[in-house]
């Protein structure tokens, strides 16, 4: 991919997650302090493979795609107070998406990996989009 090009899909990418977190606030997370911290940890990885992508750093792009993978596997992952059959299947996406990235990272193939960060994305979005429809 011709470096231009790239580089507006990163600043596309980089407007996405920008726009994202300033509206990924809903009243849930107020008294639960510790899965905020854990929940924005999300976010400050997510923020890492952008710079791997970016800078083409196959190591930060790995072991950040590993993290999240990590991070999707804990407890506090679960939302037990929000039974759906959704949140499920957007986790399985999320890791799906993860193991992809952290494959491509692995093999050096940057269109294979942004591709991938793309659905990792996405799935954040349609994840905390169907959240905010249960919690007003
Ligand atoms: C399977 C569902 C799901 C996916 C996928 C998901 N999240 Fe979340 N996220 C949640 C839920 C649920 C909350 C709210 C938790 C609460 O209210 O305690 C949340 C909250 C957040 C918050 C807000 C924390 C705060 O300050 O209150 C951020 C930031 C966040 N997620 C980032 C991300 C990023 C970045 C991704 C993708 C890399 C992502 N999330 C993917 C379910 C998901």
């Amino acid at each position: 991919m011709p470096f231009l090009k790239r580089t507006r899909l990163v600043i596309a990418l980089v407007v996405v997650i920008t726009a994202g977190s300033g509206t990924a606030r809903w009243s849930m997370a107020q008294d639960d302090g510790k899965r905020k911290e854990f929940m924005r940890l999300k976010l400050e990885t997510a923020k890492a493979l952008l710079e791997g992508l970016a800078l083409e750093n196959y190591e930060l792009l790995e072991k950040n795609a590993i993290a999240l993978k990590k991070l999707s596997m804990g407890a506090e992952w679960e939302v037990l107070t929000i039974p759906s059959l959704d949140y499920v299947g957007f986790t399985s996406d999320f890791q799906r998406a993860a193991d992809e990235l952290r494959d491509k990272a692995k093999a050096k193939n940057i269109d294979g990996s942004t591709l991938a960060y793309t659905k990792l994305t996405q799935s954040c979005v349609k994840c905390h989009q169907s959240m905010r429809k249960r919690v007003p």
